[in-house]
């Protein structure tokens, strides 16, 4: 296997005008996803899907990396190449989702913290042998009612900076993802406080634990307002309201961030994405790391059946050529 530094790995995550797919589900929720348009998930159909949109025409054109599950790290193509080395085999760097899901963070309490640091360093030896080159491990942070509390904030603050410290000690790269939902009713202003706050915590327990910041790459959410608000926002102050966020809170030495669409649609994630780099001279490159506004328009066209196969990965390549364009700060090409 090719040995790559941590400095090398991210110059090429960060590759204009690519970005990252996020085809890192678990088990349960890309169940969930399958079933939403009536496909049946096995060890088979995971491994078909995966293989669908890995041998999707022209992609590398548009993905510096994906980020697998650990089931898709052993499954291979139709052929018998593992995944992880058909990927690089391509110029895609693969990448391995490392938190085990999450659990409450006290009993009888809403939030949410991130389990996988015990056998983390066990673990990472075992995905770097078979190819994993970087990284994830996601919180979660919601907003309502007396949430989010500082405890949850700071103990994922803190088990993100820990795995990373880790991480990076096996030369490997840590996407860091704190992730403030989108779910409930709360304004934009309201997403601002708490992605500032909770992006604050993260770089502080980073600098306690003395990661390197030019060897992380930052998964953050957009600043949007909550799912059921009421608020109609504009894609350019959804784009001014992340860029003020991130700017106030983002030290300029972290090489890279890579958005996660959060539940909002293809067209909104990539569109709001365009906006942010209309801006030029900014200290970070900016891209997507997306799973589901990649991903739900070609589960919706394949649906599990063989014929649509080929018309799935024409819609796959459709929407990375956009998210790509939008890494550079355009939006609505003619394709
Ligand atoms: O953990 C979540 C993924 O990395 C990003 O997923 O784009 O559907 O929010 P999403």
């Amino acid at each position: 296997m090719e040995l790559l530094s941590i400095h090398q790995i991210i110059s090429k995550m960060i590759q204009i005008p690519k970005g990252i797919l996020a085809a890192d589900e678990s088990t349960p929720t890309i169940e969930r996803r399958f079933a939403a348009f009536g496909i049946d998930c096995t060890p088979e159909t995971r491994r078909f899907y995966r293989e669908l949109l890995f041998t999707a025409p022209d992609i590398e054109k548009y993905l510096s990396g994906v980020i697998l599950f650990e089931e898709t790290l052993d499954q291979q193509t139709i052929d018998g190449v593992y995944f992880a080395e058909f990927l690089l085999n391509r110029g895609i760097l693969p990448g391995i989702k490392v938190d085990q899901g999450t659990q409450f963070l006290v009993p009888g309490s809403e939030e949410k913290i991130t389990k996988g640091l015990d056998d983390l360093a066990e673990r990472l030896s075992v995905y770097k042998s078979k190819g994993a080159f970087f990284t994830k491990w996601r919180a979660v942070i919601s907003i309502g009612k007396d949430m989010p509390t500082e405890r949850c904030i700071l103990e994922n603050a803190s088990f993100l900076a820990k795995y990373a410290k880790i991480v990076q000690e096996f030369q490997m790269v840590p996407i860091i993802e704190p992730e403030v939902l989108m779910d409930g009713d709360h304004d934009i202003q309201r997403c601002a406080q708490v992605t500032y706050k909770t992006l604050k915590t993260v770089f502080q327990e980073i600098e306690r634990e003395k990661v390197d910041l030019t060897g992380i790459i930052l998964k953050p959410n957009m600043v949007l307002p909550g799912k059921v608000s009421n608020e109609q926002t504009s894609s350019d102050e959804i784009a001014k309201a992340t860029l003020s966020c991130l700017k106030s809170v983002v030290p300029s030495e972290v090489p890279g961030i890579m958005f996660l669409s959060g539940g909002q649609d293809s067209n909104q994630a990539i569109e709001n994405l365009a906006k942010m780099n209309k801006e030029k001279n900014l200290p970070w490159r900016l891209s997507f790391s997306y799973s589901r506004a990649l991903q739900f328009p070609v589960m919706e066209t394949w649906r599990g059946l063989e014929e649509n196969v080929k018309s799935a990965q024409e819609v796959f390549v459709n929407i990375l050529k956009k998210a790509s364009d939008a890494s550079i700060g355009v939006w609505g090409a003619k394709g």
